[in-house]
């Protein structure tokens, strides 16, 4: 069976298609029973209408009919493809969009709307709770009815095989999925794609001076792990390094989280699996001119004999020494140890990801994620990116003056500073770690709100949105080593 989305621009300016299918007024009486208000992004289900009977039809389809601005953002084409498919996954194979545009802003996020709207996660439900028939996405232009499009473009094939990926990653529950597994997807990841891998883990951290990920992961059975996956273009004209927090559960440690505070923690492995979820998105688009960098510190935190301390001094490859305030803050002990790795490629950018800390959800809300970076006009490209692609993303101060809640009176840091700035003390401490001789451009996103989604949110079902993995891929594919060339001209 078939769907068609068919658009409303305002009370008086009707798509061709929906005119088409509104002979004798039967759409526009059908919205005005069921009090449809025209509000931009509003979509409504009309059964077809059978027009020799005289009534709808629900046997023979559904037109989805989609308010819109004339002038729409790629977000707002995004939103109602995917709510007009998941409103129709159970129901119908295939749905016709209408391409009343046939821009990039139009096309790409059309098919993005579909798979990220009709992605599910019932892997562990004996009873699925919906077919999910829908399977195509057409985009058709009624005038010229030979003109469908109906393959999505290859960015949005790799981006949205590299998001969906990095939410399955995600969802998976933590007796499931261990820092081990990290190094099991990075190894698939390697053999589809070509890739280099290399791997540390367990004792051989210690020997290797990963102490941060050493020390979190000490508590529990399951050892900790440091990874780095490389790709490298034909002919690379960038360096990029991207850096994530692979807690795969964090109980905070021997500062243990209330049991409220623990749950979902599940979620503290996005960062590093938006990593792997780019890496397979580099791996599909196969960009010439870049080479990509992937670093990943998976550990466990978790209370036991054997877990790091309170007052735990650790000492760092690049000579700092940390002291240990609270192991809840172990996101950024684990990341130091990735970004002292990262520096030592000379990335011209370094993209780190990390659910870190509570108070950038104080500070943001639940679906806006944390920016910061060393360079006003890389974060500004980058927002606006992010902005293209739907993904909230905002920019918050490395506000120096803030270093002095990290001092500690027997070490060059300590791990975390006072209640107030917390997300900023957090990025403070990370740049700590990064070598501004080796490395251009740092960026840290603090994911903590949109990683994972408690209940639906837009068009994402519950669980693990894949943000912010359209955004830098986008970035690093589209932009960064583009503007760069531009700037190099001038
Ligand atoms: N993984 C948490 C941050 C977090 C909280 C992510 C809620 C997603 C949802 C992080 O490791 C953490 O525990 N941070 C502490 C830091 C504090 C001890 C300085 C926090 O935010 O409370
Ligand atoms: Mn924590
Ligand atoms: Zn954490």
């Amino acid at each position: 069976m078939l769907g068609k989305l068919v658009f409303l621009f305002e009370k008086n300016k009707k798509s061709f298609l929906y005119k088409d299918l509104n002979k004798n007024g039967v759409l526009d009486k059908y919205l005005e029973a069921n009090n449809f208000k025209w509000k931009p992004g509003e979509i409504i289900v009309v059964p077809y209408y059978d027009f020799e009977k005289e009534h709808f039809d629900e046997g023979f389809g559904f037109v989805v009919v989609g308010a819109v601005k004339e002038n729409f953002a790629p977000e707002d084409i995004r939103t109602l493809v995917a709510k007009a498919a998941k409103a129709l996954k159970d129901k119908v194979e295939t749905l016709e969009v209408e391409r009343f545009s046939d821009s990039k802003d139009f096309i790409e996020p059309a098919f993005e709307g579909f798979y990220i709207g009709t992605y599910t996660f019932d892997k562990y439900k004996s009873q699925k709770e919906s077919k999910n028939k829908l399977t195509h996405l057409d985009l058709i232009k009624p005038e010229q009815s030979k003109q469908v499009i109906f393959e999505s473009p290859k960015i949005v094939k790799a981006v949205i095989s590299g998001q969906n990926y990095t939410r399955d990653l995600v969802n998976t529950p933590p007796n499931e999925f261990i820092p081990e597994s990290f190094i099991e997807e990075a190894n698939k990841l390697k053999d589809n794609y070509g890739f280099e891998l290399k791997v540390l883990k367990g004792e051989k951290l210690k020997e290797e001076g990963f102490i941060g990920i050493y020390s979190v992961g000490k508590g529990s059975k399951n050892p900790p792990a440091f990874i780095h996956l490389i790709y490298k273009g034909k002919n690379p004209k960038k360096k990029i390094a991207l850096v994530g927090k692979g807690l795969t559960f964090d109980a905070g440690g021997l500062d243990i989280k209330p049991a409220s505070y623990m749950r979902n923690m599940k979620l503290d492995k996005a960062g590093a699996a938006s990593v792997l979820g780019i890496m397979k998105a580099i791996g599909e688009y196969k960009p010439e001119d870049l080479e990509v960098h992937a670093f990943i510190g998976a550990a466990e935190n978790l209370p036991s004999a054997s877990a790091y301390k309170p007052d735990d001094i650790l000492r760092y490859k690049n000579g700092k020494t940390v002291e240990i305030d609270n192991t809840d803050a172990e996101g950024r002990l684990v990341l130091a140890d990735c970004l002292i790795e990262a520096s030592k490629v000379n990335p011209d950018l370094i993209i780190n990801m990390a659910t870190l800390t509570g108070a950038c959800m104080v500070a943001l809300g639940r679906s806006t994620f944390g920016v910061f970076s060393n360079d006003e006009n890389i974060s500004k490209e980058f927002i606006e990116v992010a902005k293209w692609c739907g993904e909230k993303a905002w920019l918050l101060p490395l506000d120096e003056d803030l270093k002095e809640e990290l001092k500690s009176q027997v070490a060059d840091l300590k791990n975390c500073g006072g209640r107030y700035g917390g997300a900023i003390t957090a990025a403070l401490f990370l740049k700590e770690f990064v070598d501004f001789e080796k490395v251009k451009y740092f960026i840290h996103l603090d994911i903590a709100g949109p990683a994972f989604f408690e209940k639906p949110f837009k068009y994402y079902s519950y669980g693990a949105s894949g943000i912010p993995v359209r955004s830098v891929f986008r970035y690093i594919v589209e932009k960064f080593e583009k503007e760069e060339i531009e700037e190099y001209i001038d």
